[in-house]
């Protein structure tokens, strides 16, 4: 019940912030977008970006690695039709929640994300499901808000109270132990700012090539 509700409450955010969005946050989502492309592998192949929204990291994503094939997910459509309006038509958009990826195992080289992290209700299972839709050894690309930093604390004890679609930020210790829980391996982790309010963290790990027992 209440899982539904927070998710129609994510929903409704994105209905109401969709047209708005790029403009409002633009210098932000550069910054944020440019972070992330920075620590993606040089030769990324296919890639997944998990709640993609309007499309500016594919939009870059194409600029650097036009070699690359790009499907993008997320839960709004209000996002999607943006995303839409500005991406090729090569690049498939496709609405579905973070917990369950409409892929087959082991499709994509690199699965990214980016400024979404901290709306998800279920972080182990998306997280399994990110991984599970990777190819062994390919990439997880994981940027967001970073509790570390204490104006990001802050904000995120705001969010909680006053924002019924903001579920919760992490710290590095926490995203590691998340990661670690789904066998992710080579785990690195990074905490930076990119304005004085907002410290983000960027997570990358691969898929095990291989169980091993
Ligand atoms: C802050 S926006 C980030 C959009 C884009 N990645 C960017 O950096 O500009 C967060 C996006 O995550 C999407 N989202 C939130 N929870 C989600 C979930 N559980 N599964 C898929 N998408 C989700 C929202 O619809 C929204 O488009």
């Amino acid at each position: 019940m209440s899982f539904n509700r927070d998710r129609n409450a994510v929903i409704q955010q994105y209905a109401k912030l969709a047209r708005e969005y790029d403009s409002r946050w633009s210098s932000y989502i550069r910054a944020t977008t440019d972070a992330t492309i920075e620590r993606i592998p040089p030769l990324p192949g296919a890639v997944l970006d998990v709640g993609c929204g309007t499309g500016t990291l594919i939009l870059r994503l194409l600029d650097e690695f036009p070699r690359s094939d790009v499907i993008g997910v997320d839960a709004s459509l209000e996002m999607l039709e943006l995303a839409r309006s500005r991406l090729p038509t090569r690049v498939k958009l496709q609405q579905c929640w973070a917990e369950s990826l409409p892929f087959n195992d082991d499709s994509f080289d690199t699965v990214v994300s980016c400024n979404m992290f901290h709306y998800i209700r279920q972080p182990s299972i998306a997280l399994d499901e990110m991984l599970r839709v990777l190819r062994p050894n390919g990439t997880l690309v994981i940027t967001d808000w970073c509790d570390d930093f204490i104006t990001c604390k802050l904000c995120d004890i705001y969010l909680r109270w006053f924002d019924p679609s903001h579920f919760r930020m992490y710290g590095l210790s926490q995203c590691r132990a998340l990661l670690e829980a789904a066998r992710a391996s080579q785990i690195q982790l990074e905490k930076y700012k990119v304005t004085w309010l907002w410290g983000l963290m960027t997570a990358t790990a691969r898929k095990q090539s291989s169980i091993t027992f």
